[in-house]
């Protein structure tokens, strides 16, 4: 739970400063993300104690636990406030809007004022790492945070690296991606809008779906760099058109519908191995099999890495939290693709996708019958195993406990926030669960 609150607060955070970037400190939008933030270091300090993030490494601690999602997630908020030599943040229950409003400039970079009320202290905390609960993040973890980084510097540098990235994915593959592991690291983060956590996750999505498919090592290595630049044609249009909240004007999506054509020129100017399939699945990833979505190429047949990543894109997209809507549930996912199957996407792929995820891919969270919610964690020989994280009288759990259930005792899907759990730190702690996946 509380992993939650300290992403809430830390997506505030990066919020108001997104926001300070955008629109300056006089903008409307910039008061709303601010108010956002107040509410959110609210239920934090709701206890009436004081919240103390600390960072240690490139890992993310609240009080002495830590935070290990948020510390992946969050990565950007970490470099900041180690740029700016910030170990200890100290939220007091009373902490003043103006405090936090200065905060968040100051981990944004956009000014060089401390918070000077009292009630936000830095670096007020000693840490001692002996005191805190140290827990390396898994490899992947790693990797994925890794990725994310090399993302940021193509939309930075607004230069295509394609072995950069073709590196990304051979860290993923030696690292275990298309297997459960992958799968579940793709599932569990919901991220926000951001185009680099969509193209990672879309990459790892796409490597399970091939492997499960039955490609080999090559494949799969083309594969993934055309499933992480896929969306690479996003950097290059325009910032507001993609990250617009209502309905965009006709402007505006003639825009957004340039970025396949705009990720297939990139991709080619960059030149390297691999670099004319995944201009072709950059060009290609909208497109329908019946011959629809954009841009119109006349009577094409799409490369089938173009099908996969049509796929795993939609999943994707349907789960991950949008500016603009909440996140939906996988099994809602699954509803969305086999109604597009054979118009939208490809039959077969949707099939074997489905089989892949199975209804309740790792990570997602039902209710069952019992009245216990439960963490998926893995399908094996048809046995799907959870821990259950609240108890049959609808109490959290003290201790948290595997236990197999099949699809007739599923009453309902839930979010994760719905359940107040964070699927990816109650998979971490059931560490025997995860063993079994990898
Ligand atoms: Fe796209």
């Amino acid at each position: 739970m509380s992993e939650l609150l300290a992403r809430d607060f830390l997506r505030s955070l990066f919020h108001v400063g997104q926001r300070l970037a955008v629109a300056g400190d006089e903008d409307r939008s910039v008061e709303d993300a601010t108010t956002a933030l107040e509410a959110s270091c609210a239920a934090l300090t709701i206890s009436g104690r004081e919240a103390v993030l600390s960072l240690v490494g490139d890992a993310l601690y609240l009080d002495r636990r830590i935070l290990p999602n948020v510390s992946t997630e969050f990565d950007s908020v970490l470099q900041a406030m180690k740029r700016r030599r910030i170990d200890t943040i100290t939220i007091l229950p009373s902490a003043s809007r103006s405090d936090l409003a200065d905060l968040a400039a100051l981990v944004a970079g956009r000014s060089d004022d401390l918070p000077a009320g009292g009630t936000v202290l830095l670096n007020e905390r000693v840490v001692s790492p002996s005191d805190l609960e140290m827990r390396p993040l898994s490899a992947l973890r790693r990797t994925y945070a890794d990725s994310l980084d090399s993302l940021r510097g193509v939309s930075r540098s607004r230069t295509l690296h394609l072995g950069e990235a073709q590196e990304v994915v051979d860290d993923f593959l030696a690292g275990g991606a298309g297997s459960g592991s992958s799968l579940l690291m793709a599932t569990v983060h919901n991220h926000d809008e951001l185009t680099y956590y969509h193209s990672v996750n879309v990459c790892l999505l796409a490597l399970a779906l091939g492997r499960f498919a039955g490609l080999g090592h090559e494949q799969l290595r083309v594969l993934g760099l055309s499933a992480l630049l896929h969306d690479v044609g996003r950097v290059v249009v325009d910032e507001a058109a993609l990250h617009h909240h209502g309905r965009l004007s006709n402007e505006d999506w003639a825009q957004v519908r340039m970025h396949p054509q705009e990720g297939a020129i990139a991709i080619l100017a960059a030149a390297g191995p691999g670099q004319e399939v995944a201009a072709a699945v950059a060009l290609e990833h909208h497109l329908r099999v019946d011959g629809g979505g954009y841009p119109d190429l006349g009577d094409r047949r799409t490369h089938i890495y173009s099908r996969i990543v049509a796929v795993v894109d939609t999943y994707e997209a349907v789960t991950a939290h949008r500016p603009y809507r909440p996140p939906r549930t996988p099994s809602d996912a699954l509803q969305v693709l086999l109604q597009g199957a054979g118009t939208v996407h490809d039959a077969d792929l949707v099939r074997l996708f489905i089989e892949m995820v199975g209804t309740y891919p790792p990570g997602s969270v039902v209710r069952l019958a019992s009245g216990e919610i439960v963490v998926a964690a893995s399908v094996e020989g048809g046995t799907r195993r959870g821990v259950v994280v609240t108890g049959i009288d609808g109490l959290p759990v003290r201790e948290q406990r595997m236990i197999d259930f099949g699809p007739e005792q599923v009453v309902a899907q839930m979010l994760p926030a719905e359940a107040g759990v964070d699927p990816g730190s109650v998979l971490e702690a059931a560490e025997q669960s995860l063993a079994a996946l990898r």
